[in-house]
């Protein structure tokens, strides 16, 4: 891990914000978004992540995501190191911790994390687009799904934010953002907004930035510290100095 720096006394840190993205679940199994040349699970995202396109085939769109939450039911997918050494952290830490999330999958949660804000949605939640009422949802739903509010058909969609939408939560996140002291980018390529631009915001109100990524992503630079590799070897290094810096303070 290179040169690991606080600035700041670790006493004036009260409030955290960490932002992850599909990197972080990469070593659990779930392909990231870029990194399969811009395609998802071999669709364009065209073809399944925005309201035109489930308008145009809504079977496509819900076969598309009832593979994901399969997915996320399989014995074979855990979470990984990275969103372990991230709740255990959350655990002992004294001052607010939240996390902010762009992935749908339930990851943190199942590593133990609390305070989890899925800002795009979440694979294992549909939404009646009649009433606007939210389930939770461990099967696979189509266009014949009757609805638990309604009772009718057709009037189910994945609790998914699509690309046109608005991500959730974002007055929160805001604040959130506003009044942390320390921001940690975890594992995204800081490609899509408004995500791509939490790290602005928080330096704008003086927290220090960190990223933690496989790599350096080409327009999403600028923070105080980095540091690049897998994020099942480099998050518990990263949360471990950071408990030392806490406990030594
Ligand atoms: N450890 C750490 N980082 C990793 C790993 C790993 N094992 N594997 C990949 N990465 C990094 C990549 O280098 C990249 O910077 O994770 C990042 C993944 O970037 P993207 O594929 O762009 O995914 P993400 O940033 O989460 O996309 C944000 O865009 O497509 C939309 O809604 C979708 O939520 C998604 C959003």
């Amino acid at each position: 891990m290179g040169r690991f720096n606080y600035a700041v006394t670790m006493s004036k840190i009260h409030s955290i914000v960490v932002l992850t993205g599909s990197g972080i679940s990469a070593e659990s199994g779930l392909k990231t978004f870029r990194d399969n040349n811009g395609l998802w699970e071999d669709h364009a995202v065209e073809e399944v992540a925005t309201p035109e396109a489930f308008a145009a085939n809504p079977e496509l769109v819900h076969r598309f995501y009832n593979q994901r939450r399969q997915q996320l039911l399989s014995s074979e997918l855990h979470p990984n190191n990275a969103h372990i050494a991230l709740a255990e952290f959350q655990k002992t830490y004294v001052g607010k911790l939240s996390i902010i999330t762009q992935n749908v999958d339930n990851l943190h949660e199942r590593a133990g994390s609390s305070n989890v804000i899925h800002m795009h949605g979440e694979l294992q939640k549909i939404v009646c687009t009649r009433s606007g009422k939210r389930f939770d949802c461990q099967t696979s739903i189509d266009t014949k799904t009757q609805c638990q509010c309604c009772g009718i058909q057709g009037t189910l969609r994945p609790d998914i934010v699509w690309f046109g939408e608005i991500p959730k939560s974002m007055d929160l996140i805001e604040s959130l953002l506003a009044g942390c002291d320390l921001f940690i980018s975890i594992g995204t390529s800081g490609t899509v907004y408004p995500a791509a631009g939490f790290k602005q915001v928080a330096s704008s109100f003086g927290a220090k930035t960190v990223e933690l990524n496989l790599e350096a992503a080409s327009r999403y630079t600028g923070f105080d510290e980095s540091h690049y590799g897998l994020a099942g070897k480099i998050v518990p290094q990263y949360f471990d100095n950071l408990k030392k810096a806490i406990d030594q303070d």
